[in-house]
Parts: structure tokens; sequence; C-alpha cells
């Protein structure tokens, strides 16, 4: 089974993340084929917006953090960054169909996608402090200028996961919809993208988003504090009781971190 999909249909892409028994975290594998998918349709002339989705259980729980319990040494670029940095180089319009969990970088991508459509069993949570991490993807800096600084702060401090409603009132979300409607909408409102000019839609990203350098001068400062972090106890021990058998009885509505 592939666990990153793509699917393009008249100048649609649908970038599936399909991963469901580990609820979509991702691993390096899964970042260089989405990252491949979006310079890919950076590239074609022929695709004109994207669409981003989970499947019925979850959007996507972020990180494997088995991946980040064993580290493995990679040469070069990390996948994740790579996969980071092809979400920020996208010109055209990136779309988001979120059900269930969007976790890590599964939240912080949201925050880069130009439309985000939610089911009602979506919940947001961006729990890097639990895992004593920080966070990624410019989180840091897209939250506060969102939000405001308190509402950014509450939720990357405590790290507690909001739901689809809170997320719209909190203007991460544009719709929320019923769970079985959110990919079709999502599908719908991309389609009148392709119908636009391209042109036009690429040159309101760019004024609306400013200067990619600014993410990316952002991102690596986050790098380099999440990987020191990486290596500190209580990371360490919160990924090791993350990863302890569970009894199958836990609630599906909190993050365990
Ligand atoms: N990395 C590795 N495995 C993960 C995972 C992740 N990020 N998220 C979920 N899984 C695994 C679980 O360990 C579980 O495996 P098991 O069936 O072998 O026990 C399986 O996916 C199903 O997850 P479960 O926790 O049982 O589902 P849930 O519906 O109760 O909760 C989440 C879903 C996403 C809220 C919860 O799994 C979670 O909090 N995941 C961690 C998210 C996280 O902290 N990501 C990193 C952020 S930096």
């Amino acid at each position: 089974m592939e666990e990153v999909t793509r699917v393009a249909d008249e100048g649609l892409l649908l970038v599936g993340i399909n991963r469901p028994a580990r609820k979509n975290a991702l691993t390096s594998a899964m970042y260089v084929e989405l990252a491949e998918a979006l310079a890919a349709a950076e590239r074609d002339d022929s695709i004109r917006a994207v669409v981003v989705h989970g499947t019925e259980s979850a959007f996507c729980a972020g990180n494997d953090i088995g991946d980040f319990a064993n580290p493995r040494s990679i040469e070069g670029e990390r996948p994740s960054v790579r996969f980071m940095k092809s979400v920020i180089g996208l010109g055209k319009p990136l779309l988001a169909a979120v059900n269930g969990p969007a976790v890590g970088i599964g939240a912080t991508m949201l925050l880069h996608c130009d439309l985000v459509f939610a089911g009602t069993t979506a919940k947001l949570a961006f729990p890097f402090s639990k895992l004593g991490l920080c966070p990624e993807f410019a989180s840091s800096l897209v939250l506060p200028v969102t939000l405001g600084y308190q509402r950014a702060a509450e939720l990357l401090l405590l790290g507690d996961a909001v739901d689809a409603a809170a997320a719209q009132s909190l203007g991460l979300v544009n719709a929320v919809l019923p769970p079985e409607e959110v990919l079709q909408h999502a599908v719908a409102v991309g389609r009148r993208l392709c119908a636009a000019s391209a042109p036009s839609l690429r040159a309101i990203k760019s004024l609306m988003r400013g200067d990619s350098e600014t993410y990316l001068r952002r991102m690596d400062r986050e790098n380099e504090e999440f990987a020191r972090l990486l290596e500190t106890p209580h990371a360490k021990e919160a990924f090791k009781t993350f990863l302890m058998p569970r009894p199958s009885t836990v609630s599906s509505s909190q993050t365990h971190a």
C-alpha cells in the first residue's frame, strides 16, 4: 500500500497521506515522497492547485515518534526539512482536507496551506512542549502573527488539542463540515481555483505570504533548537512513554504526549 498517494485530475492534484495504522505519522520516506509530489506539482504547468488529505481516522499524527527515538544519521538535508521547503516553495494554491487528528507537523503544515477544511472530528495539536521539543515549520513565527501572542502561547506552551470549531474560531480553519464531505468540498473549491487565472493566484499568494526567506530563516533556528532538544532526557523519556505498549481502551480524543 502506498503511504503517499498522488491523483491528478484536470489540473487538481490530490496528495494523500496514507498510513492509517500509525494515524498517518510521517516517516523519512514519506517526507521524501511528499516533497517530491509538491516539487513536481510546482514544475508541472498542468497542475494548478493541490489538495492534501489524510484518511478517515486521521489527517496526520506528526513525525513518527519511533524515528525521533531512534534517529538515523542522514547525509545532507533531512527529509522533513526538504518537505517543509517544498511546501514553502509551492506557488500554487494548497488546500487541506482534515479529518481526525492533525498533530505536530500534521498541524504546522496547515499553517502554510491557503485553505483548510476540517471535519467535525478534526483536532489540531502542537504538543511540542509535552514532548520536550520546540515548534517547527516556522510555527513559532506564524502562530503569534496569525492568532496574537497569548493565543499562540496557549497552543504552543500548553500543547493541548483544539477541536475543529475552536480551530475555526481561531482562524486556523476556513470551514467545518461533516467528515464525509470534507474532501469533496476541498476538491470542489480546488476545481474553482483550477479555473481561475494561475498567474493571478500565484501573485496573490506571493503577496500575501511575503518573503519566504523569513520562514526559512526561522525554520533554521527552530531546527537547531529541535535537534538539541531531541537529545535531552525529557524528550527521550516522552518518546519512550509514547512507544510503550498501551491498553487499547485509551481515549482517542486526547494526544498521549
Ligand atoms: N508516531 C508513531 N506512531 C504513532 C504516532 C506517531 N506520531 N501517532 C500514532 N501512532 C501509533 C500509535 O502508537 C498506535 O500504535 P499501536 O496500534 O501499535 O498502539 C497507532 O498509531 C494508533 O494510535 P493511537 O494513539 O492508538 O490512536 P488514538 O486515536 O488514540 O490517538 C493520536 C491518535 C494522533 C491523538 C495519538 O496517537 C497521538 O497523540 N500521537 C502522537 C502525536 C505526536 O505527538 N506527534 C509528534 C508531534 S511532534
